[in-house]
């Protein structure tokens, strides 16, 4: 017994040296192995333990089972430890290092050059106006001198809500998403039958809610059944202007038109208007312009835009005195301008989302 007892130390004390030694996990196990593990040398005195006399086993029992107890807990304090270490950095952390900075987003090209538009007509007096991309044929086509048998319907059809060939027009609600509350109640419960094919409809809106002078322009979305292909997609942005007053002339539409175009694209634009047939204008003028930029391209000049005198049936239309006010209204897209800008050949690369062309400009 007394023999036994005092192997017990030295066993204990080397078995603690070795567990915490171990310097990784391979070795803390090979250290088990020796010491606790089914050959270990431990395990071995504790079989010892039945060769004992019988009235030497309780205190022997009871010291041995103190000892497995501690070097148990030593064993699962080292693993611990070993864990820790090894989930740290082999480097040291260099706290004074930069943090990690998050790449910041940038403008889609088609918003800079919007926002540029709107920067140069507010420099004249001219204000942003909007109205609901899903239009009423009255909107988008009616109040504009285009009833439903008019020629130029065919060049701009669209997308009608409702069944195919029977346009039944829908009520819009737009509500705030989480609340359900309704927000912009001026556009709801009108009936709404096609997607506008031109920001048009919104010189009608503008005009129905409030009375002249008048000097808005309308950005946004406008739809059309176009087969996507380089220069055409089923949706593009457009412009629209409007400027309503007395004694307004063909002359202060071209003085502004020019005024903006300077502004957007450069001092060495150059415009020439033609003779054009719009239904809500009278006279009609199609815009060409040109520039360095379309020299490079190897042309003279480049179709761009839409205008002409408000038509009197247009005033009728939203209850003006046409005898009273004058007006010029225009209208052109957005995309053929940023392309020309930023020498981009195809619209279709406005809408694939791709970053690596938007992060370009
Ligand atoms: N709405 C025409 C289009 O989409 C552009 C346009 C032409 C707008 C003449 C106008 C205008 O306001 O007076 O092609």
């Amino acid at each position: 017994m007394s023999n036994f007892l005092s192997d017990l130390e030295p066993l204990k004390q080397a078995a603690l040296a070795d567990l915490k030694a171990a310097a990784d996990m391979p070795a803390l196990e090979q250290a088990k192995g020796a010491w606790i593990g089914p050959n270990g040398k431990f395990t071995a005195l504790m079989k010892q333990l039945g060769t004992l006399p019988k009235e030497e086993k309780p205190l022997a029992g009871k010291a041995i089972n103190t000892v497995k107890v501690e070097l148990e807990a030593v064993l699962t304090a080292r693993r611990e430890e070993l864990e820790l270490q090894a989930s740290l950095p082999m480097e040291p952390t260099d706290f004074t290092l930069p943090g990690r900075r998050r790449a910041l987003g940038k403008l889609h090209p088609l918003t800079q050059v919007t926002d540029d538009i709107v920067r140069a007509f507010r420099k004249i007096g001219f204000v942003v106006a909007d109205g609901p991309e899903i239009e009423d044929d009255f909107h988008c086509f009616d109040a504009l001198n285009t009833p439903a048998d008019h020629p130029a319907r065919d060049t701009q059809d669209t997308f009608y809500v409702g069944a195919p060939g029977s346009p039944s027009p829908v009520q819009l609600r737009i509500t705030n998403q989480t609340s359900n509350a309704p927000i912009r109640p001026e556009l709801s419960g009108g009936n709404y039958g096609l997607l506008r094919t031109h920001t048009s409809s919104v010189q009608i809106r503008v005009m129905q809610s409030q009375s002249p002078p008048i000097r808005i322009i309308a950005p946004g979305r406008v739809y059309r059944r176009d087969n996507a292909d380089a220069t055409h997609n089923p949706a593009f942005q457009q412009i629209e202007g409007l400027y309503v007053d007395k004694n307004v002339t063909v002359g202060d539409l071209k003085g502004t038109v020019e005024f903006v175009f300077k502004e957007v694209l450069g001092d060495d634009v150059k415009l020439r208007f033609r003779p054009h047939y719009f239904s809500y204008t009278e006279p009609s003028l199609e815009i060409d312009f040109t520039n360095s930029l379309v020299k490079k391209l190897g042309k003279d000049w480049l179709e761009i835009a839409g205008c002409g005198m408000v038509h009197p049936k247009v005033f009728e239309n939203v209850g003006y005195d046409p005898e009273v006010w004058t007006g010029w209204a225009f209208g052109f897209g957005i995309e053929r301008i940023a392309m020309l800008r930023y020498g981009i050949n195809d619209i279709r690369l406005f809408y694939e989302n791709d970053v690596r062309f938007l992060k370009q400009f």
